[in-house]
């Protein structure tokens, strides 16, 4: 598709919408911006990833066990964690259009347009020197390329020192000197950066005071870190171990936009590795790796993959990388791994009074573990796989199809059974074999309209096989098997059906 990423996100937006993936909440009253509900075939893909990583984490790991932690927690908890001092954005009014924004972003966006420029160097010298073309060498040495890549050093520099301490001022400096405007009004008078923090809050009880604010929690991590002697008592959990979780998030993002990516309320997948003190980076490397496979397990290209290795650590962290996808907006975090050393269960140690060490019975002493966490949102990886997974193609008799090739294994359906006509006993044929499936795998029985357009119907909601019950079925027991990708078909006997879709809905465990 030669389309750019923008037109590309609203096609993916439409079809999900189209076909039952993802709508906009509350979408009757006019919706609420960054908060999506999602539909029939939306809800079976997101419990599918959802399943597929538990388990790799959960079942796949003998040392690696779940927990599903309350939303509403402590929150002394929150002050401990750092969320309630630090876990803010720097925001910007435009004083003409009202129109609020991150500072950050709009920063971002800057850069992100000086990048397009040097995309656009790369791809028109790619066109002129062909197979012969060395991209590295071209970035190295090409002049506009090169002056275009110093003013984005200067401007992260820049911003990453300001926002390091604090200096709220700068930044608005520097949106100013960059001529930064505001996409409504097209000017640039903006009011002072302030920081707002994200969380949201509510009360608990009858009585509103301060006292009783309580938060809803912008990540499932510190359930797991106030459970974590819990679980490695009651489960008598040796170091290494893990604990992992799924669940809602909440943070009160001010800009909205990318569809999926960047919502208010989103899921997260979460997994905490309590490590002995030393050892952390060894482990770091490890899940590193491991998580990187469990990404191209998938079938995503792995072009598509880079790492991010974060250069300013946070304060807590002593080394983070991100695993980047490549969307249509342009690469982007889809998951983070954080060597987190023991600030958690410290800070939780000195604001709760309970020692949260962990008593090695093999060496007689007691430590407080490090941690290494992988955190990945549901989320981004539905609409990761969703974006990889869109295609439109032209056939061979010049028609038209849209076909998601969603990995079989994480498919909304499976299979669909479809009785070639709705007459001369197809239909009950049919209703058999949707019942020796359903048990194990989610079927799609549909015996309106003409095959061709089931077939379709099935591609786009990336169903990878449909299953078609004909006159033959009725004599010897064959149906056809028809595959998604490649549009071929095969006749099979109705008794092998079960084992093949087994083998072919199987994602091999990853280690
Ligand atoms: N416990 C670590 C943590 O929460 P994070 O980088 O803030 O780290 C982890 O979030 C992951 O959660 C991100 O890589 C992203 O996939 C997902 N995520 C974060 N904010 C999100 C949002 N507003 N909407 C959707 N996903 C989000």
């Amino acid at each position: 598709m030669n389309i750019t990423g923008e037109e590309l996100l609203k096609k993916i937006i439409a079809h999900a919408k189209e076909y039952g993936f993802v709508f906009q909440s509350s979408e009757i009253y006019d919706g609420m911006s960054a908060v999506y509900d999602y539909g029939q075939n939306g809800v079976e893909l997101k419990n599918n990833i959802r399943n597929y990583w538990w388990k790799s984490m959960v079942q796949f790991n003998d040392n690696i066990v779940g927990i599903d932690s309350a939303i509403f927690m402590h929150p002394t908890i929150w002050k401990a964690s750092g969320h309630v001092d630090a876990f803010n954005d720097p925001l910007i009014d435009n004083k003409d259009s009202k129109k609020r924004y991150r500072a950050d972003v709009l920063i971002e966006d800057y850069i992100q347009k000086i990048e397009n420029k040097i995309a656009k160097e790369v791809e028109k010298a790619q066109a002129r020197f062909g197979e012969a073309f060395n991209e590295k060498q071209f970035r190295e040495t090409n002049p506009r390329v090169l002056e275009n890549q110093v003013k984005i050093d200067e401007i992260n520099k820049r911003f990453n020192n300001s926002f390091e301490k604090n200096d709220l001022d700068d930044i608005k400096l520097l949106i100013e000197e960059l001529k930064i405007v505001c996409p409504i009004s097209g000017t640039c008078n903006w009011t002072e950066v302030r920081q707002f923090n994200l969380m949201f809050s509510t009360q608990m009880g009858s009585v509103s005071n301060e006292s009783n604010t309580i938060y809803l929690r912008p990540e499932t991590a510190q359930g797991i870190f106030v459970n974590y002697l819990n679980v490695q008592k009651t489960g008598r959990m040796k170091i290494p171990f893990g604990i992992a979780q799924t669940g809602k998030a909440f943070r009160n993002e001010i800009v909205a936009r990318q569809f999926i990516f960047r919502m208010r309320e989103f899921e997260q997948m979460e997994m905490q590795y309590f490590v002995k003190p030393g050892d952390e980076m060894e482990w770091y490397k490890y899940w590193k790796e491991t998580r990187m496979k469990w990404h191209l397990s998938m079938g995503i290209d792995a072009h598509k993959y880079r790492w991010h290795d974060h250069e300013k650590l946070a304060h807590y962290a002593n080394a983070a990388a991100d695993i980047e996808y490549q969307f249509p907006f342009g690469f982007k975090e889809l998951e983070g791994i954080h060597s987190r050393t023991d600030f958690d269960l410290n800070a939780h140690i000195k604001h709760s009074g309970k020692k949260l060490q962990y008593f090695d019975p093999e060496t007689n002493e007691s430590y407080v573990p490090y941690v290494v966490e992988t955190s990945i949102g549901l989320d981004r990886m539905f609409l990761a796989l969703l974006c990889n997974s869109y295609k439109e193609e032209t056939l061979e008799d010049g028609s038209t199809r849209v076909v998601l090739n969603i990995p079989p294994p994480l498919a909304p359906y499976k299979v669909a059974v479809l009785p070639l006509m709705k007459k001369d006993g197809l239909p009950e044929k049919a209703q058999e074999i949707l019942c020796e499936l359903k048990s194990d795998f989610m079927c799609m029985y549909e015996e309106k309209d003409a095959i061709g357009r089931r077939y379709r119907r099935n591609d786009a909601i990336g169903t990878p096989y449909c299953i078609t019950v004909d006159h033959q079925t009725l004599s010897d027991n064959t149906v056809t098997i028809r595959y998604r990708d490649t549009m071929l078909q095969e006749r099979i006997n109705i008794s092998e059906l079960r084992a093949k879709l087994f083998e072919i809905t199987r994602f091999n465990p990853i280690r």
